[in-house]
């Protein structure tokens, strides 16, 4: 494939926004916002609580002058697992909220022990009775000093949205530095929140009474590139990324280098760009394992997967982030691929075709591995279950069409 493409706004980015604006008193304006069915889950959420939440193009408003509601019906949290992320800023917002417990989803258990140690330590009590969170602070929510026995991306943001109102500073330690959690700082800051260190390894946030609204840009999607990026190595092609940010991909790059890719980034007219050429023959990379940022990203774990699948050598692969996100090497073994997994190890043997089949994406990145390996694979391939893929990522379809490939929506 080959050919320019624009990488979209990142949904993990996206969602902590959306809910970063239930503390604003006024109206936010988020740009870069990817039409993603997750956000237009947030957005229910929102419009649920009393705020104000419209769309135009890739803008989405946020009036949240007026909260009539602290209180997330199930069917909403069950549309979307990461809705927890709404719990701290509702929190922040009217000391009360009632969710319903957020389920495991399809890459296993998916506890939230880490954000709910912390809200107990800022002083919110909270009751789990019957599958329902009810939490409340009678005392107002104050500043704590807390370490996080793993470096959690959503409890890192909740903490962050709870308190930046609260009376007196958090500190957090062993926090999560995904570009996402910068990119929450920044927008509350944007707001009059008092943040600093976030992206780092320990975050200070030192309450304030309130918090305005402001206009924001959504970060560039670094998993979405990465799928691009995987796309043009798995057919051996070349293309270029716009609105793409090449710090945020770091770890995977020496891992492209291995394989024989050239890939670099540069700017062009105050523009962020990724170039990758994959022409040359590519080998297997020895061994990939997943970890916190900025390590090797899991979520880019399954697109990897599917690429090594079509590379000469063996590769390894430690998913040390989730109990269960080798569900695809199924579906890609029915492609052809060579994969055998024991626990949370999987060896990909590459081979030299791959033969088109009907597969079934497992979940979001699990879909998009599936996609990927398809455009490699002979013949015709057929994909169920793609609301998965819908989550994350924005005409998918349409995107791998504007640099070559031969792929329609059924
Ligand atoms: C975020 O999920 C992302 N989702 C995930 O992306 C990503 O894979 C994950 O971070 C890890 O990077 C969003 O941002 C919406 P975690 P989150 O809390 O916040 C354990 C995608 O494909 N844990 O960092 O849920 C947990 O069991 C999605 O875009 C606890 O034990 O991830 C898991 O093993 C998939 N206790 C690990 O930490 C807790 O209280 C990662 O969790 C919280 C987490």
């Amino acid at each position: 494939m080959a050919g320019e493409l624009d990488v979209q706004g990142a949904k993990n980015s996206i969602l902590p926004l959306l809910s970063g604006t239930v503390l604003c008193q006024g109206e936010s304006v988020l740009h870069n916002c990817p039409n993603l069915s997750d956000a237009d889950a947030a957005c229910r959420i929102l419009n649920c609580l009393g705020c104000k939440c419209t769309r135009v193009n890739k803008s989405i408003t946020v009036n949240s002058e007026l909260l009539l509601n602290t209180d997330v019906p199930e069917e909403l949290m069950r549309e979307m697992r990461s809705s927890i992320v709404f719990l701290g800023a509702i929190l922040g917002r009217t000391r009360q909220c009632k969710l319903t417990f957020p389920g495991g989803c399809e890459l296993g258990p998916r506890p939230i022990d880490l954000h709910l140690m912390a809200l107990r330590k800022m002083g919110v009590e909270i009751k789990n009775e019957s599958g329902y969170l009810e939490c409340s602070a009678p005392k107002g929510i104050h500043g704590a000093h807390i370490s996080l026995s793993l470096p959690s991306v959503g409890a890192t943001e909740n903490i962050i949205l709870a308190a930046v109102t609260a009376k007196g500073t958090t500190e957090i330690h062993n926090a999560a530095r995904e570009p996402e959690i910068t990119d929450l700082a920044d927008f509350l800051n944007k707001c009059g929140a008092r943040i600093n260190g976030a992206g780092s390894g320990t975050v200070i946030i030192e309450g304030v009474e309130k918090l305005g609204g402001a206009e924001h840009k959504v970060i560039p999607d670094r998993i979405v590139a990465a799928t691009y990026l995987c796309c043009a190595a798995i057919t051996r092609g070349e293309i270029i990324l716009k609105n793409a940010d090449f710090s945020h991909i770091s770890a995977l790059v020496p891992v492209f280098e291995q394989m024989g890719c050239k890939i670099y980034g540069y700017n062009s007219d105050g523009e962020d760009r990724i170039y990758i050429n994959a022409r040359k023959p590519l080998r297997a990379p020895h061994k990939i394992i997943t970890t916190w940022h900025p390590g090797f990203p899991t979520d880019a774990q399954p697109m990897f997967m599917a690429l090594a699948s079509t590379l000469k050598g063996t590769s390894v692969f430690e998913e040390t982030i989730f109990d269960n996100r080798f569900r695809h090497a199924d579906e890609l073994m029915r492609l052809g691929a060579k994969i055998s997994v024991n626990k949370t190890i999987a060896v990909v043997e590459g081979v030299n075709r791959l033969s088109g089949a009907d597969v079934k994406a497992t979940d979001l990145r699990g879909g998009a591995a599936l996609v990927t390996a398809a455009l490699f694979a002979e013949g015709t391939s057929r994909i169920s279950g793609i609301s998965h893929i819908d989550r994350g990522y924005d005409d998918l379809v349409g995107n791998l069409k504007k640099i070559g490939a031969d792929i329609n929506n059924a």
